[in-house]
C-alpha cells in the first residue's frame, strides 16, 4: 500500500484538484493499492467543498470534485501517509515545521518535482486563490500532467522498471 497525501494552503484549491485527478486516473489504471488524501496547512475552511472555480474547471474536464471536504494537516498526517506532495514553498516549509524528526522531513516533496515541465523541481503551483481565472486554468494545466506523470512513476515502480 502507498499512501499519497497533497498539501497546500487553503484544501479548497490545488490540493483537492490534485487528489481527484490523481485518483480518478488510479482507478482508470487499475492501482487498487495506492490511496490518496488532501489537507491544507489552514484551517480557515474545514469542511467545506472545493471553491467553485477549482470544481468548475474539473468538472469541464471531466472529473468528480463533489466528495472532498477541507481538512488540516496535522502531525497525525506524517504516520498515515508514504509521501506528502506540497504545492508551494510556503506549504513546504509549514508542513517541515510540524516534522518530528528525518523519517517525517524525509516523506515530504514538492508536488511539481513530478512535473516533466517544471523549471525547477522547486517549482510552486501557483495559489489561484490570489489569482484570476488564468491562474486557476493554469494550475489545472500544471496538476493535470504532473498527475499523469506521477500516476506513470506508480506503475513504473510497481513493474520494477524504477
Ligand atoms: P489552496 O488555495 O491553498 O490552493 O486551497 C487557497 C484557498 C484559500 C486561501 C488561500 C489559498 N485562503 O486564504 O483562504
Amino acid at each position: 500500500m502507498t499512501r499519497i497525501a497533497f498539501v497546500c494552503l487553503g484544501n479548497i484549491c490545488r490540493s483537492p484538484t490534485a487528489d481527484v485527478i490523481v485518483r480518478h486516473h488510479l482507478e482508470q489504471a487499475g492501482l487498487d493499492d495506492v490511496e490518496v488524501a488532501s489537507s491544507g496547512t489552514g484551517d480557515w475552511h474545514v469542511g467545506e467543498p472545493m471553491d467553485e472555480r477549482s470544481a468548475a474547471r474539473l468538472a469541464a474536464a471531466g472529473y468528480d470534485p463533489s466528495g472532498h471536504r477541507a481538512r488540516t494537516f496535522t502531525v497525525d498526517w506524517f504516520d498515515r501517509h508514504d509521501l506528502i506532495l506540497t504545492m508551494d514553498a510556503a506549504n513546504r516549509a509549514d508542513v517541515l515545521a510540524l516534522a518530528r524528526d528525518d523519517t517525517d522531513r524525509a516523506k515530504v516533496r514538492m508536488f511539481r518535482s513530478f512535473d516533466p515541465q517544471a523549471p525547477s523541481p522547486d517549482a510552486d503551483v501557483p495559489d489561484p486563490w490570489y489569482g484570476g481565472p488564468d491562474t486557476f486554468d493554469e494550475v489545472l494545466g500544471i496538476i493535470e500532467r504532473t498527475a499523469h506523470q506521477i500516476v506513470r512513476h506508480l506503475l513504473d515502480e510497481r513493474a520494477g522498471r524504477v
